[in-house]
């Protein structure tokens, strides 16, 4: 099948692509660059520099007459998000709304988005499932459900087909390890460089942790399942950041020095996912645990430094 997908040259969306060309897909990707990187694509992929919000996506459209949009474009940080709520909406909502736009007048046969944990806020219950209610912390989480709005109304609307995958925390090579980055690849440099590592809180807060190839897998396994469902998608268990260190420490084999400060605004304590959904309706289980995975992306910044 030919594939748009819109942040493809970014850390999730460049796996997503691997994927799709395992699989023998077209693919064209349109990105900004403006957190992703030319060199995460293969040669030969067909890469257009342009915004989502940008008029000129629809002779991307014309074009390459796509068959799936894969809409992974977006501001993702949640800091920027409540400084700049503003410059948020323009990319996540404006932006989603232009490509929505451009899916419904091309009559494409799907869209699959990828939503958030973020779009719950702290939990009312534990594993967070599908029906949970949204209580975002964020402008960032609010936008992510905005456009599940959207994506209702335009199935509705147009008969727009859509799956929504509501990532946790993926997590894995090529994620930006910049202080905007997952807290894993901010861990692994430093842990590498034997810097000391920063806890907001007291580390006891709990995340979900997905390696990004089993996201990969699941986002294009919806090429062909979960028409106009929503889905969470995470390992289905908790890990607090405190016991995550501990597995860097095992896997490093050495002690690494912490510095708790104060907690972030719109940072949540707790979550993990009910993935019985996903489980039961698609087939779909994750594949790599964490120590597997964190041991993949150790190495693979072990591996980038050692190129530097
Ligand atoms: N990383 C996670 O843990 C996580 C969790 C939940 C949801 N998500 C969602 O997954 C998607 C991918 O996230 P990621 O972690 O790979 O982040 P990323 O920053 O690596 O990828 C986003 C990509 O979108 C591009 N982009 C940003 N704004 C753009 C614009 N206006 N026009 C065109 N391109 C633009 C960036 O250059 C980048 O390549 C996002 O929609 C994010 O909200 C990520």
């Amino acid at each position: 099948m030919k594939v748009l997908v819109t942040g493809g040259a970014g850390f999730i969306g460049s796996h997503v692509v691997d994927k799709l060309i395992e699989q023998e897909h077209q693919v064209i990707v349109v990105d900004n660059l403006s957190t992703g990187k030319e060199i995460n694509l293969q040669n030969n992929i067909k890469l257009i520099n342009i915004d989502v919000s940008s008029s000129e996506l629809s002779n991307v459209f014309e074009e390459h007459q796509p068959e799936i949009v894969i809409h992974l474009a977006a501001q993702i940080n949640v800091n920027k998000s409540i400084q700049n709520p503003k410059l948020d909406a323009e990319t996540n909502i404006l932006g989603t709304i232009n490509i929505l736009e451009h899916c419904r007048k091309h009559k494409i046969k799907k869209i699959i988005y990828a939503a958030s944990a973020a779009q719950f806020g702290n939990p009312q219950y534990l594993p967070i499932d599908e029906n949970h209610p949204f209580q975002p912390l964020s402008p960032y989480g609010l936008s992510k459900s905005v456009v599940e709005s959207y994506l209702k109304l335009y199935s509705r609307l147009y008969n727009l087909n859509h799956t929504i995958l509501r990532y946790a925390n993926v997590y894995g090579p090529r994620q930006n390890s910049d202080a905007e980055g997952g807290v894993i690849a901010i861990f692994s440099q430093q842990s590498l460089n034997n810097q000391q590592l920063s806890i907001f809180g007291d580390g006891k807060q709990t995340r979900d942790f997905i390696y990004v190839e089993d996201v990969a897998e699941a986002t294009v396994l919806m090429l062909n399942k979960g028409n106009n469902q929503i889905y969470n998608l995470g390992s289905g268990k908790e890990i607090s950041l405190n016991n995550l260190i501990n597995l860097f420490k095992d896997i490093l084999q050495k002690d690494i020095s912490l510095n708790y400060v104060e907690a972030r605004k719109g940072d949540i304590k707790k979550n993990y996912y009910s993935i019985e959904k996903i489980k039961n309706e698609c087939s779909f289980l994750p594949k790599i645990n964490l120590k597997e995975g964190l041991t993949k992306t150790i190495n693979y910044f072990k591996n980038l430094q050692s190129h530097k």
